[in-house]
């Protein structure tokens, strides 16, 4: 990748004259089911940009109450798109057509808000990388469309999503009217992400992408990086799958409560309260122990991610270490 990087052509990105750039975005649309693809520096400018550009300030926007967009955007969508936030409580990330149905309002008051945007993500970040079946996208989507509303897709880890579901991305992109996908995440990029959707769209996401102060010069010297990780990272994300899923077994032969079916890709959730320790005690002693996870929205649990510089003896040392920090072979 700092190979593809050192070497790639570059242009002016803002007049569309950088060929690498170009060639990043038509790679994506292709990737993600869409007709166009804009890049931009990171997959929160991304979502912002699609939640703005079809919507008008008052209108509503429906997702998931832990969703990226509502608990890990400063509060975006109000401040960049004027919208009014309707949270609605999930299971594993998702949410249901008749959820949207009844918190849907009415289009023809004069008193109530217009419900405009649904917003979903795949896989869903807070609740363990969990990811929505076609089955489940379709009939969400389904009802979207009836309402005469429109469809976003967080796919920050869409291409995790479709490897977990053995379909190409844009089988799943292509549901939607605009698509995220970020780079700098499993795919390994330093930064990143584009947005995708109609090249009428396009034309708008380049726009707020310029308001949004993201347009760039020779910006080809990162894209190149994105059209390396679409060359050589995407395959490789089953191995992330499967050590995150080794690492899950691995816990849970250790002592520690694991759901195992929670696991679909490259995250596993590991909950301290059984431990008697906060999070914050948690990752100071798994940091003792040199093992970096993270927290997440829920109050005792903790989340460990596999990814392109995780190894499978970094596994087998975490199946090790991790017991052992939280305490779990001293209570045994
Ligand atoms: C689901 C989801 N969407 C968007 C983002 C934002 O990504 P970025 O850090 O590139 O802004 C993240 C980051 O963790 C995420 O998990």
């Amino acid at each position: 990748m700092r190979q593809a990087i050192a070497n790639a052509v570059v242009g002016d990105e803002q007049k569309r004259e950088d060929p690498t750039v170009l060639e990043l975005e038509r790679r994506a649309a292709e990737l993600l089911g869409q007709e166009e693809a804009v890049f931009l520096p990171t997959a929160t400018m991304a979502n912002e940009i699609a939640l703005r550009i079809q919507t008008e300030p008052g209108d509503v926007l429906i997702a998931e109450e832990h969703s990226h967009v509502f608990i890990a955007e400063q509060g975006g969508p109000a401040v960049h798109a004027g919208l009014f936030t309707r949270p609605l409580p999930g299971y594993g990330g998702r949410i249901t057509p008749e959820q949207i149905r009844a918190a849907m309002t009415d289009p023809r008051s004069g008193h109530e808000p217009r419900t405009r945007l649904v917003a979903l993500e795949n896989t869903h970040n807070s609740s363990g990388g969990r990811v929505w079946s076609l089955d489940e996208i379709d009939a969400v989507i389904a009802v979207v469309r009836e309402l005469d509303l429109r469809g976003h897709l967080d796919g920050a880890r869409l291409l995790n999503a479709a490897r977990a579901l053995g379909v190409p991305a844009a089988e799943i992109g292509r549901r939607f009217d605009t698509v995220t996908l970020c780079l700098s995440k499993g795919l390994g990029c330093p930064l990143g992400a584009l947005v995708a959707g109609s090249a009428e769209l396009m034309v708008k996401a380049r726009r707020a992408k310029h308001l949004f102060g993201g347009a760039m010069r020779q910006a080809g010297i990162v894209a190149a990086a994105g059209v390396y990780a679409l060359d050589n990272h995407v395959e490789r994300l089953a191995d992330d799958h499967a050590r995150a899923r080794r690492l899950a077994e691995g816990l849970s032969a250790a002592g520690i409560a694991i759901d195992l079916d929670a696991v679909e890709t490259n995250f596993v959730q590991i909950d301290v309260a059984p431990f008697g320790l906060t999070k914050a005690e948690a990752l100071e002693r798994l940091k003792q122990e040199g093992v970096g996870l993270s927290g997440t929205v829920h109050a005792t649990k903790l989340r460990a991610v596999t990814h392109l510089d995780v190894s499978n003896e970094d596994i087998e040392r975490a199946v090790e270490l991790i017991p052992r920090a939280l305490g779990v072979l001293v209570r045994a």
